[in-house]
């Protein structure tokens, strides 16, 4: 994330005075002036889905500390709505009563759309992080390209395979874009390798523990398995605990998504796991974003997108010294 800030400079379209379709931070069709949202400060919030796994730990960090460094120039309030979608439409509908300029929402969901494009309507200019909403009604989306890592994932498991193997994927949250996207990239490439069988595994709403107790059902049947694909690393992690107390034989692969613990690199580098993705938070980005929109600058892409990195047993220590300040 780091060497992605410079970027930003190049990032935006000075002075602009409109978005795609109007709704702008100049000129807001709410009728305010940039500076007169929340007494003399304007009002930046953040809708975030929930605030308890170690990936939206990192997010929620890097997010205020960018945050903390525009101080001066907003107020930034966010909400953790716990993974609950109706909790998260109540959160973005009394964030509007404040009257915020920018709204950052990482939906829990795709029912959350209506709340979203709701703020949108009303002049707040918004920007998504990480999960998309089923509609079109945002100012900005910032986050990683999920189909990619769904791609890049399938590459490297048909390669350890070589071609040939059961993969039980294990899956994140239904109704959420990134889970559909993993799923799909996964599946677009493993298409292409008819050695390859795959297990649709249960919604596991990205948690270690109904992961690893869906892997020590699964684990109970008795059917072979090659390599385990999860939706995320704490799922990864969970199924891998399951099978460590009870192992049958050669263990599966294992691989995940993320890499923002500290921990998945270390079980890769002991081989406890296998490989993981890089899924870069998009908060600070985010921040900067919203500064720039209250500058009257809008980004030059509508949709940015953060890079990859593979991160296996050859890249570990690299990955390490070049993210020092993963999770535990
Ligand atoms: C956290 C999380 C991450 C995952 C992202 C997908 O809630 O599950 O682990 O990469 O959401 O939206």
């Amino acid at each position: 994330m780091k060497n992605l800030l410079p970027l930003l400079a190049l990032l935006f379209i000075a002075g602009c005075s409109s978005g795609h379709d109007g709704n702008n931070t100049s000129t807001p069709s709410n009728g305010n002036s940039p500076q007169a949202s929340s007494g003399d400060k304007p009002l930046v919030v953040f809708s975030q889905a929930n605030s308890q796994d170690p990936w939206r730990k990192v997010f929620d960090a890097t997010t205020k500390a960018e945050a903390d460094k525009h101080a001066a120039d907003f107020t930034y309030e966010a909400q953790d709505a716990s993974g609950k979608s109706e909790n998260q439409n109540n959160i973005i509908d009394t964030f509007m009563v404040k009257n915020p300029k920018v709204m950052l929402v990482s939906p829990n969901d795709l029912s959350v759309t209506k709340a979203v494009e709701k703020a949108f309507d009303k002049g707040v200019s918004v920007i998504l992080l990480d999960r998309d909403i089923s509609g079109e009604k945002y100012t900005c989306y910032i986050g990683g390209d999920n189909k990619q890592i769904g791609r890049e994932a399938g590459k490297y498991v048909a390669t350890k395979l070589n071609g040939k193997g059961t993969v039980l994927m294990i899956q994140g949250l239904a109704n959420v874009t990134a889970t559909k996207d993993r799923a799909d990239g996964f599946m677009e490439v493993i298409k292409t390798f008819p050695g390859i069988k795959v297990i649709a595994g249960d919604d596991c709403s990205f948690q270690r523990k109904k992961a690893r107790d869906y892997m020590e059902s699964f684990l109970q049947k008795g059917e072979a398995i090659d390599c385990v694909y999860a939706h995320n690393d704490e799922m990864a992690i969970g199924a891998r605990l399951a099978w460590d107390a009870n192992p049958k034989g050669k263990a599966p692969l294992f691989v995940g998504i993320d890499a923002c613990q500290k921990e998945v690199v270390d079980m890769i580098k002991s081989g406890k796991m296998d490989a993981t993705f890089q899924y870069p938070t998009p908060g600070a980005m985010g921040i900067q974003v919203a500064a720039e929109l209250l500058k009257g600058n809008k980004p030059k892409e509508r949709r940015i997108i953060l890079p990859t990195v593979l991160v296996d047993k050859a890249s570990a220590d690299k990955y390490l010294t070049d993210n020092p300040n993963l999770e535990k």
